[in-house]
């Protein structure tokens, strides 16, 4: 399976920074053995279609859990799927932590991000009280289960643990992998044999030095990045990290 690299630039760069960045991008980058794709905020999607290098695909970092009406500030599945997104985080640990989104939130989203034609990236992970409880998986696994409540089988999970976003602290390659793992036999017991092409990314202070030993972890199929993600020779590190991988 190709690992997928996914780019999530959280609420950073403008659409003018946004054509710089695909600008330098394009000069460099070649297709490797890695899937890329840019998370970016809604309004720098456009400028970032019209620049990005060929192999490139658009992403967004959240979806409203409304198809469509009087819901002002959102903006639906049916709008990034017009503006040629393929795939959107749906319950990353930011909103779920600074806007409340609940479980069944994140399932109502990425139901809506499949009945589009599109594939959601479902984030789930502990925070640091509970690994230092010693309970990351089960809470992962409850967290898992409610988020992907009547999803179908075409999604894409992504296990970031809390403690390790944007501190430096990354999650041991064996300690991604338990849960990867875990993950791989909960989605069998949901999705039966489909479970077997389910990629599930690793995110949390991902970079091009450590890149590789994650995703090289049999049920670690790429990486979700945030810091990693907004320069473009960091970039260019992690995609020919995972030429052989
Ligand atoms: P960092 O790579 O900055 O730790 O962020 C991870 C993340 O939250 C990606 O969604």
């Amino acid at each position: 399976m190709k690992n997928l690299l996914a780019l999530n630039w959280k609420m950073n760069k403008t659409p003018s920074e946004a054509r710089s960045w695909a600008a330098e991008l394009s000069e460099r980058f070649e297709a490797g053995n890695a899937e890329l794709v840019v998370m970016a905020p809604f309004v720098t999607i456009s400028a970032l279609a019209a620049n990005l290098p060929a192999g490139v695909g658009l992403g967004a970092q959240d979806v409203s859990a409304h198809e469509s009406g009087a819901y002002t500030g959102e903006t639906s599945a049916a709008m990034l799927a017009d503006l040629g997104v393929g795939y959107v985080v749906v319950g990353h640990s930011e909103r779920r932590e600074y806007h409340g989104e609940t479980d069944a939130e994140v399932a109502a989203k990425a139901k809506l991000v499949q009945a589009n034609g599109l594939v959601p990236i479902v984030c789930v992970g502990e925070k640091l009280d509970v690994r230092e409880k010693g309970q990351q998986v089960a809470s992962t696994l409850a967290q898992l289960s409610g988020s992907l409540e009547g999803v179908g089988a075409d999604v894409v999970v992504a296990y970031e643990p809390v403690w390790a976003i944007g501190t430096g602290k990354t999650a041991t390659a064996v300690a991604a992998e338990e849960l990867a793992a875990a993950i791989r036999s909960a989605l069998e017991t949901r999705y039966g044999k489909k479970a077997s092409d389910i990629r599930i990314l690793y995110g949390g202070s991902v970079k091009p030095d450590n890149i590789a030993s994650i995703c090289a972890k049999p049920n670690v199929n790429g990486a979700l990045v945030g810091g990693a993600s907004l320069k473009v020779p960091d970039v260019l590190g992690m995609n020919e990290a995972l030429k052989d991988i």
